[in-house]
């Protein structure tokens, strides 16, 4: 007995010794809640990107009344001349490979804390990362299409955006194209099935006498007469989400219904039951379905809500299922875990238990031949 508490003793003071404490985050007490955004952030390396705490989207908290710090590892991130915090966002000025990670921004009140992280990924400007850095957005055959430059910075000045097609610079002639200067849109007259592609809008803009580019890439999906019925879900490809176990995790699924909404369905499944049968405590649940009316027609969202992530999600296939009486959608969705990007304690529970473990055995060991040697000692 005596051994054991040496033993842990001991372990904690090498722990303590190695740099470890249980007080590493100095940034105040353990949150309530954790939440994994399950929409990262992709920008193109070298250029200017903003990454702003998504808290709105979880709670409805008024900013001005809160304490928001980002971490990155567990400390508080400070500015710097590559990194600086404006209100609840980060500016990457710019964005380097190195910038890849996870951020964690915590919100704090009087009596409420919590930690969200978000993911960023500097990737080249390359068409292998067109896949994951696009924004999708969705043209009828035979009609006219507005196409915007997406999630630009808050900029108050004057805009000059370059747009390109496949690497060419889109013709700015009035008749198949036409953009104008200080708008953040380009028209595309008479579309066709050969508009489909990836579009990239450039912005270029100086800070403090510093030019900086922000690309966007787009991709054109057109939808032809004979589909234009049926339901379709936005940035359908495979969605691998990385999260850590505990937290929180929505993830969105966009579907565009034209202006045809009458029967359309939507609904998940996981491992191919109803989310009510995977989930029969309400820790996964579906969210509310939510609609908007665009112009181009209507917009609907069902999130898929897990309240913690638990180990059975990383082995299960999630799917949300648009339909209607023309067709159906699939949008694969996969968790995977990730190391946890939240205070370290969640990580280091288990490893801390092998270390006691290997601190117990090897004190073990110590303490025989010390008592060995004691003994001849005495003997002599
Ligand atoms: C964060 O931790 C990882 C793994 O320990 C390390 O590779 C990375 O350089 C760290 N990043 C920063 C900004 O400290
Ligand atoms: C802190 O935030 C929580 C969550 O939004 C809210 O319910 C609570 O009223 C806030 N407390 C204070 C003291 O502002
Ligand atoms: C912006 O992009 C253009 C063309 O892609 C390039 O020539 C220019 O050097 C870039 N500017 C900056 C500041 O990176
Ligand atoms: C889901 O299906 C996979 C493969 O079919 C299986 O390995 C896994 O155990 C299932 N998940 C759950 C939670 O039953």
């Amino acid at each position: 007995m005596k051994m054991w508490v040496q033993s842990i003793l001991f372990g904690t003071f090498l722990l303590e010794t190695y740099g470890f404490s249980v007080n590493r985050m100095n940034i105040g007490e353990k949150c309530q809640a954790r939440i994994t955004h399950s929409v990262d952030y992709y920008v193109i390396n070298e250029e200017l990107a903003t990454i702003t705490c998504p808290v709105s989207q979880y709670l409805p908290i008024d900013l001005s009344t809160v304490q928001l710090v980002w971490t990155r590892n567990g400390s508080e991130m400070q500015d710097t001349a590559e990194i600086q915090r404006k209100r609840d966002t980060l500016w990457f000025l710019p964005a380097v490979k190195e910038h890849t990670g996870i951020y964690t921004c915590v919100v704090r009140n009087a009596s409420y804390c919590v930690e969200i992280s978000v993911s960023l990924n500097v990737m080249s400007d390359t068409p292998s990362s067109f896949p994951y850095i696009k924004y999708e957005q969705i043209a009828y055959e035979n009609a006219q299409f507005l196409m915007i430059c997406p999630a630009l910075p808050d900029f108050t000045d004057h805009m000059t955006i370059n747009w390109f097609k496949e690497g060419k610079p889109l013709p700015n002639d009035g008749i198949k194209y036409g953009y104008l200067d200080g708008t953040t849109y380009a028209l595309i007259n008479d579309v066709s099935l050969e508009d489909e592609g990836y579009y990239k809008c450039q912005l270029t803009f100086s800070i403090e006498n510093i030019n900086y580019n922000v690309t966007r890439i787009i991709q054109l999906r057109i939808i032809d007469q004979g589909i234009r019925q049926q339901p379709v879900i936005l940035n359908s490809n495979q969605k691998t989400i990385a999260a850590s176990l505990g937290s929180k995790v929505v993830i969105p699924c966009k579907v565009y219904a034209g202006h045809n909404d009458g029967d359309l369905m939507v609904w998940w499944l996981a491992n191919g039951s109803f989310v009510n049968d995977y989930s029969k405590d309400d820790r996964v649940t579906e969210g509310v379905l939510q609609e908007t009316t665009e112009v181009e027609g209507q917009y609907f969202e069902l999130p898929l809500i897990f309240e913690r992530i638990e180990e059975e999600d990383f082995i299960t296939d999630f799917q949300c299922i648009a339909a209607n009486e023309y067709g159906q959608e699939i949008l694969p969705a996969q968790i995977k875990q990730a190391a946890s990007s939240f205070a370290w304690y969640i990580a280091a529970v288990p490893a801390l238990v092998v270390f006691l473990i290997i601190a117990i055995i090897f004190i073990a060991k110590h303490r025989k031949c010390g008592n060995k040697k004691d003994y001849s000692l005495a003997k002599s």
